[in-house]
């Protein structure tokens, strides 16, 4: 399949309630919970979640590890671990785009299809919404021309800053 545009799609809304294969978790490294989207999985998903988390051993930044979705309507959850913004010039960009990159290949292996991402590292992490947008939009087009079996990636935006910026990344990368 080539990476036609509406294989990306920006969409608003809340990340736990879609009916997905897998939604990809903001997590920390300790994979145990915390705030933001990472909170309100951990809350829709239920107890069974921290469970199985407890028993992954954490997980490094740019990394991703799959558990199931539990009481989410999503069968699986992907958690991954955004680089915290310190300026730029420590890997941020190359570890927010091996978020991507080795949260769709996770799902891959795990013959999923439809997948929804949150905009990773943008809220406490404070990565600067254009540029990680710009990564998640080139790291997932690049992903998909590769002909992987995934029909369709979400990019969930949970405020209207966010889908701006999103709307804005996918308009310059099809641009070329
Ligand atoms: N659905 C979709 N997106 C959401 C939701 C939700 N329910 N809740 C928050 N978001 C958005 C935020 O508005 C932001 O745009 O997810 C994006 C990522 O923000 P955070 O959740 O703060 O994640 P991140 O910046 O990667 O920081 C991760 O925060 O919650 C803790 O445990 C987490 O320590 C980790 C850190």
């Amino acid at each position: 399949m080539d990476a036609s545009p509406d294989r990306i799609r920006i969409m608003s809304g809340d990340i736990t309630g879609l009916a997905v294969d897998a939604i990809v978790n903001a997590a920390n490294r300790s994979l145990l919970g915390g705030g933001g989207v990472d909170g309100a999985i951990h809350r829709a998903a239920g107890p069974e979640l921290l469970e199985e988390c407890r028993t992954l051993g954490g997980c490094e930044t740019g990394q991703a590890k799959l558990t199931r979705g539990y009481r989410l309507p999503a069968g699986y959850i992907i958690h991954t671990v955004g680089p915290i913004w310190q300026g730029g010039d420590r890997d941020e960009p190359e570890l927010l785009a091996a978020c991507y990159r080795n949260s769709l290949q996770l799902a891959v292996e795990h013959d999923v299809r439809r997948i929804a991402f949150p905009a990773i590292s943008c809220g406490v992490y404070r990565y600067p919404l254009s540029e990680a947008a710009r990564i998640a939009v080139r790291e997932i087009r690049h992903f998909l021309t590769g002909n992987a079996p995934i029909e369709t990636v979400y990019l969930v935006c949970f405020d209207d800053e966010v889908r701006q910026a999103y709307e804005q990344a996918l308009a310059g990368d099809r641009a070329g």
